[in-house]
């Protein structure tokens, strides 16, 4: 498939989507959008994938934001389109049967940190910078930025975020729990690609399970969170991986695993 703005590479069970506006700092504008949903569902339905990887191209930013030249004309009711369409993008990706890794290069602002923190796992670059400074062009965070920032990083520190409009470092994103890792800028895709790896070798049947687990259940109350996960871990039983990982333990090899 031919995409404008997006390039996405597929190399032995991981796919690689690269933002690929790098004049605009990888700005997300609406076909961006668009291109990256429809780059998910294809991947989604291609059962050679089991990891996902984000990125953006050059060497300043993963995305610096959504796209400001296209959205500073926008009517009420074309804003709330544009939202909409961010919002069910970054659900796409919570919702995707696929573990997604960001690689965080640059600038990770506005579009580019909520994207970001629709991921499962966050790696940035030591030049990173991130935050949403939203507040600074009059408007507050279209794409979930109120909503999922509070919950990785606490209501007090995600409220200075917003209401400051500050940039955190890498290290500063680190301290407070918002990326995972913090690896030097030119080390930052080997150790991305070697992560996904790792990731794409277990069974998919339970890294979907899991990835699904941990994002239902954080909605739940525990008693009903908890509930939900008896009814994976029983459902696991019926599953080929089961009964391949426990025999290769008790029979002392690597097991095989085939995703079902
Ligand atoms: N939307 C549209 N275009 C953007 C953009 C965005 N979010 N962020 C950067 N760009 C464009 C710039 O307009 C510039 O284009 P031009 O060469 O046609 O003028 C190009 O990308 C390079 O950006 P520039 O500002 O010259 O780079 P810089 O190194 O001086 O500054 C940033 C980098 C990220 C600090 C600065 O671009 C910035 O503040 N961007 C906006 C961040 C933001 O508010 N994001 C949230 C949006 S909701």
């Amino acid at each position: 498939m031919k995409y404008e703005n997006i390039i996405v590479k597929e190399d032995d069970g991981v796919a690689t989507i690269t933002i690929n506006r790098p004049k605009a700092l990888n700005a997300l504008n609406k076909d961006t959008l668009i291109e990256l949903s429809k780059a998910i569902d294809n991947l989604e339905n291609n059962n050679k994938i089991k990891v996902a990887i984000i990125t953006g191209n050059g060497d300043k930013a993963f995305i610096a934001g959504a796209d400001i030249k296209q959205m500073k004309d926008l009517t009420p009711l074309e804003a709330k389109d544009f939202s909409e369409i961010g919002h069910n993008l970054l659900f796409k990706i919570e919702k995707s049967r696929l573990p997604f890794i960001a690689a965080v290069n640059g600038y990770a602002l506005g579009g580019g940190c909520e994207l970001m923190m629709a991921c499962d796992i966050i790696i940035a670059s030591d030049n990173a910078l991130i935050g949403q400074p939203e507040i600074n062009l009059g408007i507050s965070p279209g794409f979930g930025g109120t909503q999922r920032l509070p919950r990785l990083v606490g209501k007090t520190k995600a409220k200075e975020i917003l209401l400051t409009g500050d940039n955190l470092t890498a290290e500063d994103a680190i301290n407070i729990g918002l990326v995972n890792k913090v690896v030097a800028k030119d080390e930052l895709s080997g150790f991305v690609e070697k992560l996904a790896k790792k990731i794409s070798l277990k069974t998919s049947v339970q890294t979907a399970f899991i990835k699904e687990l941990v994002n239902k259940g954080l909605d739940l109350d525990l008693q009903n969170a908890n509930a939900l996960e008896i009814s994976y871990f029983s459902s696991s039983f019926s599953t080929h991986d089961q009964k391949e990982g426990m025999n290769a333990f008790v029979e002392k090899r690597k097991p095989s695993f085939k995703g079902k």
